[in-house]
């Protein structure tokens, strides 16, 4: 190659899913389809070097501080998706990387900043391979970020994203994500926030790798598979009627069946913590006084995600969160993401 060395830099968002991905095949193909909010605030910042026709070597620093262990991720990652970069291994990369939001906090890291190193690598390649159409090269993005890690897939795009193939979503693949059509989502939905409550911000007992290997051998993972495939049918209605009631329901039962899974696998692990459920008890108790629209949903940790539109309620909902919530969270920690599209 002709060059001797290139800097690009990415930003990309972190993601939540709605439905949940929990399960999957050889290749990072989903056990089934899910469907994710991307979180606009909260993003991975990666800066890529790469020097050409020096021997392949990778050096990783997290905000400022060198990591071998990340380096070591990176390399193998790389290493597995040659046949999808062919220049790839011909250099030498100095990757900097940092996140907007705190590190372990139950905001999928590995999202945002597997989607932020697959969007350099993207760039790199147009040095190597030409200029892609914008659509190409972010379906391509997403199929490469969708081998780091299977949800990051999801954060090339903004809004509703759906990763996985199912019956309801034109276009869906299990190999890349496509955007949801803004035009199917009433416009309740489009004015979102998502409160990240921040319960315990130590490092997971086990690893979501782990925890989807488990799904193997869980006797109810079969029919949770077709649960998640099967819970397309009313998102989708939900999401074009505006039927708040109907999506706080569904939201929580895929969230409360994700850690579900997790108990009843063998062996068993629970990632919530004792304030996950006392904030959980406390929103029911909210909207069963209040009747207002205030729910939540969970990540593979113990962290609340606090959900409730814009819809002129949302004062009181934050005075309620601000008194009632925060003493559950560790330093009173609370990441606070607006949705808007
Ligand atoms: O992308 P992974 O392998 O870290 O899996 C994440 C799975 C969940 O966050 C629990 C659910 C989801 O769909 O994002």
């Amino acid at each position: 190659y002709n060059i001797s060395s290139e800097t690009v830099s990415e930003s990309c968002p972190s993601n939540i899913a709605l439905i949940k991905y929990w399960g999957k095949y050889k290749d990072q193909i989903p056990a089934n389809p899910s469907i994710s909010y991307t979180l606009n605030h909260c993003k991975t910042n990666t800066k890529v070097e790469f020097f050409a026709n020096e021997s392949f070597s990778v050096q990783t620093f997290l905000a400022g501080n060198e990591e071998d262990k990340f380096a070591e991720k990176i390399e193998k990652y790389f290493r597995s998706i040659e046949q999808y970069l062919p220049w790839i291994l011909k250099g030498k990369y100095i990757i900097k990387t940092e996140n907007t939001f705190p590190h372990s906090s139950g905001i999928a890291s590995s999202a945002s900043g597997f989607g932020a190193i697959a969007k350099c690598l993207m760039s790199l390649d147009e040095t190597f391979s030409g200029k892609k159409s914008e659509e190409e090269s972010l379906k391509k993005a997403s199929f490469l970020a969708r081998l780091g890690s299977g949800s990051a897939c999801r954060s090339l795009y903004n809004g509703l994203v759906v990763w996985g193939e199912s019956d309801e979503i034109e276009g869906s693949s299990d190999l890349f994500a496509v955007k949801y059509s803004d035009e199917e989502i009433h416009s309740v939905f489009k004015d979102f926030n998502d409160w990240v409550l921040l319960i315990h911000e130590g490092v997971k007992s086990v690893s979501s790798t782990v925890g989807h290997g488990l799904m193997n051998t869980n006797p109810y993972a079969e029919r949770r598979f077709q649960e998640a495939r099967e819970n397309f049918v009313p998102m989708k209605e939900i999401l074009k009627s505006g039927d708040m009631n109907s999506f706080i329901k569904l939201v929580e039962h895929e969230a409360l069946t994700l850690h579900a899974m997790m108990m009843m696998s063998d062996p068993a692990f629970i990632l919530m913590k004792t304030g996950t459920l006392e904030v959980i008890n406390k929103i029911w108790d909210f909207r069963r006084e209040t009747s207002l629209p205030l729910f939540f949903t969970l990540d593979a940790g113990a962290n609340v995600h606090l959900l409730f539109p814009n819809d002129g309620s949302e004062d009181k909902i934050k005075t309620f969160i601000e008194s009632e919530l925060l003493q559950h969270t560790q330093k009173n920690g609370v990441v606070k993401d607006v949705m808007k599209f």
